[in-house]
């Protein structure tokens, strides 16, 4: 066989392995094997050198021809693999652009920190500073300068989270507490804040604080309180009832009434715990008041003349009133929840109505 039939069977085969080539690297491997530096259509010109000097143009030009007819052949294969490709994959992660697209709601404010807001915004009003202490505390701000005797039972172990001391290897709950805990209320930031500024003193001081209870409807072992704290010179309960009358109020409604109940907490003398009336019944009693009338919302009192002792402050002088809050209570009462778990659960379809 002359080369020149070499080169047109070659041509030949080429182009059928070109159309038969399925994919783009199966097209290059068809490149390789005719067009490539070690290819059939090199192999065959290796013989033109030993043609006679005038036919070697000839050859030339065939070769010449057969290579640009096969680079074109695969050009155009290429293009059309590319294609088919691409419209593949097109369909195979195909996008509906007519579904409905995933609604992004706008961030909010936790009814939580909401209310938490609402409260220090009413005392700011009023011209009080807001203050803040750890949540981490010392026995001493916690209980001993709230004038709490050393056997009262909010310091038992069963009450209250206490860091305990495992520097000996005992295990978590073997190694003896320490005088260092989790704040069970706000009041320690009372002692704080007089220890470093001398009256007069007025401060709202918002805060997370936690107890050892199981969470169920109406407790949770972490929660918040707003606590706050005025002495100046003639403070009275007058004062005192003014003021949280005045909070209700601005909170609940100017409609609702509140009363003072007599009560005991060992930092203030006298101390009370205040109702409002209830928002469903107007007082006359229903089962959201338990029939009652009232909603407990709060305790209060006169700062105990003990707490001024543990941080110079001279009770001659000045007098003051102290009151802390739960502010989850009162989002549950303002808004009737029934489970302050639901708070703190996360639930969107229930957060989102806030
Ligand atoms: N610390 C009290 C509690 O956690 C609340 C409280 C009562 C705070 C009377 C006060 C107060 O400042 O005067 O239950």
């Amino acid at each position: 066989m002359s080369i020149i039939d070499e080169l047109q069977s070659l041509k030949a085969e080429a182009l059928a392995s070109i159309a038969d080539a399925e994919t783009l690297s199966q097209l290059d491997s068809v490149r390789v094997t005719f067009l490539g530096k070690k290819g059939s259509l090199t192999r065959v010109l290796r013989g033109v050198g030993f043609l006679p000097a005038e036919e070697r143009p000839v050859v030339g030009k065939i070769s010449n021809e057969v290579r640009a007819v096969l680079e074109a052949a695969i050009q155009e294969r290429q293009a059309a693999l590319a294609e088919a490709d691409l419209a593949a994959r097109v369909s195979a992660d195909a996008i509906d652009v007519t579904l409905p697209g995933r609604k992004r709601l706008p961030g909010r404010k936790h009814l939580i920190n909401q209310i938490a807001e609402e409260v220090v915004d009413i005392f700011l009003g009023l011209g009080y500073m807001v203050a803040e202490g750890p949540e981490v505390e010392l026995d001493h701000y916690n209980f001993t300068a709230l004038n709490h005797p050393p056997t009262h039972p909010a310091r038992s172990a069963t009450d209250t989270f206490y860091v305990r001391d495992l520097s000996q290897g005992l295990d978590e709950d073997q190694g003896p507490v320490t005088e260092v805990l989790l704040r069970t209320h706000t009041s320690p930031v009372q002692v704080r804040v007089m220890e470093r500024q001398k009256p007069p003193v007025y401060v709202i001081v918002p805060g997370r604080v936690y107890r050892r209870d199981i969470a169920d409807p109406s407790h949770l072992p972490q929660f918040q309180q707003i606590e706050g704290l005025a002495v100046d010179e003639g403070i009275t309960f007058g004062d005192l009832k003014g003021t949280l009358d005045y909070v209700c109020k601005e909170l609940f409604g100017r409609d609702r009434m509140t009363r003072f109940r007599p009560h005991f907490f060992p930092f203030t003398e006298p101390s009370a715990e205040v109702d409002v009336s209830c928002g469903i019944c107007a007082g006359s009693g229903c089962r959201f008041c338990k029939k009652t009338g009232w909603l407990e919302i709060l305790g209060c009192g006169i700062v105990d003349p003990n707490v001024f002792g543990y941080v110079d402050v001279d009770p001659e002088v000045h007098t003051g009133f102290a009151f802390g809050m739960g502010v989850e209570r009162i989002a549950a009462l303002r808004y009737d929840i029934p489970d302050l778990r639901m708070l703190v659960e996360g639930d969107m379809r229930f957060l989102r109505q806030f």
